[in-house]
Formats: structure tokens, C-alpha cells, sequence
């Protein structure tokens, strides 16, 4: 076993790093308080490989692999979460479908210009009464003639504002007699690409969140909008297998935001521990706050030893279910105890909005949320140890 990252992982992390921390930075408290959609960052992400990091060169990516997506993303959301699920959104839960599952046309069409950052994509699962159980979706594409018409909404949908091109999950198979509120039985799921535009396709205005305030998400409505089967992604029946073998890879990237968030704390409070004095010395010389700083820094060293082999095992083909689940469990939850307690260490300051940490600790709290809540990855942990 060898823990050294390759020279080339070294490369992405250390310009996400330079990046993140000169570009990006200086503007997350304004893009926090006002709420604004940061399209001078997308665009930079994009220039920068940001957009497609582990998507092949041909096909629009900057050709790297899941390690150096994971580096990407703890350096981006270390400098502003927002940001990062915006990247995230766009790398793990719309480019990697379309590379895993496209056919060559539609590479073409739907990856190498989001992958490469000149269009934005975003991902439409979740339905207003179905998060957690998702296959029991009410989103209908039913087929006619050579054509798909597709009736439903999706809600949350990170990016969905801006997005050009949303990857919709459908049902388009139900047992005969059943219907959107009552099914009657086993479903069947199908993936479809709809671009911005398309008729019967709109989307509601963003939503008003705890954090992640300039990642906009929205909820989107679906009217007799029509496709071809050009936009099909995968075979009929397949969709619910493309959107969780999707989220394996999604939970890396979320556990990564996970991780920037909290080591951007942990790094406040450090800075903030040794120039803070009470009763004498500065805070760090307290052991209440040096042990706290400790259990900080275990934790976050365990988040990415766990979410690299994720990420390890991603790039080498292997099944990641479990171990998706169990990095993004860790360190979702690991970040808002770190948040918490980087805002302990600031005291009354760790409250107040001109601070960072208040910051972070809203913006980690979504990440024991979205792509699956904690007790939906310890399903999915528990299913397989359980086996
Ligand atoms: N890879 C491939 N196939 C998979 C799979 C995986 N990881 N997980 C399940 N499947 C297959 C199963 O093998 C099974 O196939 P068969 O029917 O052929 O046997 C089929 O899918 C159904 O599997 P389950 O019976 O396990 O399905 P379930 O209904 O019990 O649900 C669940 C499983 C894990 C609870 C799932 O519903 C789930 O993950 N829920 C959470 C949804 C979620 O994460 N949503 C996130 C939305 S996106 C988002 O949040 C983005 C954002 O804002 C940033």
C-alpha cells in the first residue's frame, strides 16, 4: 500500500489549491451573504479542467482520475462550498453517467462541452414526496411513436437555475392498473437528457437555504415535454442502476466537500487558538482547546484516508458502493462536529457572521443531506455487512 499521491495528483491539488485560495476565497463571505450565482468562478473552473477533472481528454476532461476529482474538491470547498457542489454537480452526477453510459453521439453532444466547462449540466432524482425512497418517483416518460413524453417535477436540483442540460430520471414501467401515487408493484426507471429550452421544460425560482447560498437548486416541471430517443442514457429499465451507480461516485465528491469544509475550519481555528489569550496565554496552551484541535485534526486525516480509498478503488473499476457510503457518512458528520467545535474555540466571535466558521458550519450541514442522507448511507452500509 502505498498513500503517496503521483505527481500528477500533486499538480491538481496544488493548482486547485493556488486556485481556490487566491480566486475563490477572497469572495466566499460576499457570495454567502448576497446569494449571488458565482459565473465568473464557473467559468474559471472551467477553464481551469475544474468542470471534467476525471473525464478523458477526448471527450472534454482535463483526463485525470478520482483521486485528483477528490483533491479538486476538498481545495475548492475549503475556500467556498458553493462553489463546490456547483463543480461537483457537474463532474460526478452529470458528466460521469454520460462517459460511463453515452453512446458516441452523445458524448459528443451532452459531455465534451460541459466536461470542458463551456455548458453546465445537473441531475434530477429527487421529487418533492420522494427523496430518501427514490425509486417511488412520480416523473413519467411515456412512449409514443419514436418519441418520449416526459410529466412530473424535481425538486433540489442543484444547478437547475442555470443548468443547460438536466439528466432526468423517469419511471416507464408500471404494473397495469397502477398509478403515480400508488404504483402496485415494481417500477422500472429510465435516464433522459432534457436541454434548457425544450418545450414543457421550466424551472421555478432558486430556493432559500441554511448554506450553500450561490449554489442555486430549484425545483423543475416537466409538461408534455418531448425527446427522442437520441436522449435516452442507458437501456429502458436501467435508469435506477445509472442514478445509484452515479451517486457511488457523487458521495466521493460530497464527502471531499465535506472534508474542505471542515479542514478550513479546523485551520481557522488553529490560526485563531494561537493568537487568542486568556488567563494569561494563548488559548492553544489550554488543553481543553489543544484537545479539541487534536480530535479535529484525527478526524479529518480518518475523512480523507477513507474517502482515497473510495476514490482508489473508483479509478481501478471496482465496485465502491459501501465504501462511497461509508466516506461520505464519516466525513459529512465528522464536518459539522469540527464546524462545531471551530466555532467553541472563537467563542462569541465563532457566532458572529464576520467570522468564517459560522459559515462553515452551515454549509457542512447539507452535506449529511444531499446525494443521501446519513441514514441512507448507513442502509446501504448496513445492507452489505449485514450480507
Ligand atoms: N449500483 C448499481 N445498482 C444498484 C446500486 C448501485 N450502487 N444500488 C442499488 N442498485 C440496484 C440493485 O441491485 C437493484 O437491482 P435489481 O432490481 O436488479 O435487483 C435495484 O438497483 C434496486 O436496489 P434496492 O432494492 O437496493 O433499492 P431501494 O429502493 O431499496 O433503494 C436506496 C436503495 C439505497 C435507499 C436508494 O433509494 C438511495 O440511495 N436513496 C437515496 C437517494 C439519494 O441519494 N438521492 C440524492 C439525490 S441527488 C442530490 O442530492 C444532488 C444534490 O443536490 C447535490
Amino acid at each position: 500500500m502505498d498513500l503517496e499521491l503521483t505527481e500528477e495528483q500533486q499538480m491538481m491539488r496544488d493548482t486547485a489549491r493556488d486556485f481556490a485560495q487566491k480566486e475563490v476565497a477572497p469572495k466566499a463571505a460576499e457570495l454567502d451573504k448576497t446569494g449571488r450565482w458565482p459565473s465568473e468562478i464557473v467559468a474559471r473552473m472551467g477553464e481551469m479542467g475544474l468542470m471534467g477533472v476525471a473525464i478523458p481528454a477526448e471527450h472534454g476532461g482535463a483526463g485525470m482520475d478520482a483521486i485528483s476529482y477528490a483533491l479538486a474538491m476538498e481545495e475548492m470547498c475549503a475556500a467556498c462550498a458553493s462553489s463546490g457542489v456547483i463543480m461537483s454537480v457537474n463532474n460526478s452526477l452529470y458528466c460521469d453517467p454520460i462517459n460511463k453510459y453515452g453512446t458516441p453521439a452523445q458524448k459528443e453532444r451532452w459531455l465534451a462541452p460541459y466536461a470542458s466547462g463551456k455548458k453546465l449540466g445537473c441531475f434530477g432524482l429527487t421529487e418533492p414526496m420522494s427523496g430518501s425512497d427514490a425509486q417511488t418517483m412520480a416523473t413519467f416518460a411515456e412512449r409514443k411513436g419514436d418519441k418520449w413524453v416526459i410529466n412530473g417535477s424535481k425538486n433540489w436540483i442543484t444547478n437547475g437555475p442555470h443548468a443547460d442540460t438536466i439528466l432526468v430520471f423517469c419511471i416507464t414501467e408500471r404494473p397495469a392498473g397502477g398509478t403515480a401515487e400508488n404504483p402496485g408493484g415494481k417500477v422500472k426507471h429510465t435516464a433522459f437528457l432534457v436541454d434548457r429550452g425544450t418545450k414543457g421544460y421550466t424551472q421555478a425560482k432558486h430556493d432559500e437555504k441554511l448554506g450553500i447560498h450561490a449554489a442555486h437548486s430549484c425545483t423543475v416541471f416537466f409538461e408534455n415535454v418531448e425527446v427522442s430517443d437520441e436522449h435516452r442514457l442507458g437501456p429502458v429499465g436501467d435508469g435506477f442502476k445509472v442514478a445509484m451507480s452515479t451517486l457511488d461516485g457523487g458521495r466521493i465528491g460530497i464527502a471531499s466537500q465535506a472534508l474542505g469544509i471542515a479542514r478550513a475550519a479546523f485551520e481557522k481555528a488553529t490560526a485563531y487558538a494561537k493568537e487568542r489569550k486568556s488567563f494569561g496565554t494563548v488559548i492553544a496552551n489550554h488543553q481543553a482547546i489543544a484537545f479539541m484541535l487534536a480530535d479535529m485534526a484525527t478526524e479529518i486525516d480518518a475523512a480523507r484516508l477513507l474517502i482515497w480509498r473510495a476514490a482508489a478503488m473508483k479509478d481501478k473499476g471496482v465496485r465502491h458502493t459501501t465504501e462511497s457510503a461509508i466516506a461520505k457518512l464519516f466525513a459529512s458528520e465528522m464536518a459539522t462536529r469540527v464546524a462545531h467545535k471551530a466555532i467553541q474555540i472563537h467563542g462569541g466571535y465563532g457566532y458572529s457572521q464576520e467570522f468564517a466558521v459560522e459559515r462553515h458550519y452551515r454549509d457542512a450541514r447539507i452535506t449529511e443531506i444531499y446525494e443521501g442522507t446519513s441514514e441512507i448511507q448507513r442502509i446501504v452500509i448496513a445492507a452489505n455487512t449485514l450480507k
